[in-house]
């Protein structure tokens, strides 16, 4: 799904980066992420924080009404 939408930046990239060891604000910078509207950017931190190495477990489900409205958007 499309996290941010007006860089047109998905879930699944920004797991990507997430797990080579990027944090929020490296992958803000990379693929602009919540640079112009801002209103993905709890979305995206939350894929960060879920994808982040460490962590156990990562997964790509919808867990708010924000991000269902975000994927709704897209
Ligand atoms: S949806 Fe990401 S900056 Fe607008």
């Amino acid at each position: 799904m499309i996290v941010c939408v007006c860089r047109r930046v998905s879930d699944k990239t920004i797991a990507q980066c997430a797990r080579a060891g990027m944090g929020f604000d490296d992958i803000q910078l990379e693929l602009g992420v919540a640079t112009q509207c801002g209103r993905c950017e709890g979305c995206a931190r939350q894929v960060v924080a879920e994808c982040a190495p460490g962590q156990a477990i990562a997964h790509l489900q919808l867990h708010t009404a924000e991000q269902a409205r975000h994927a709704a958007l897209a």
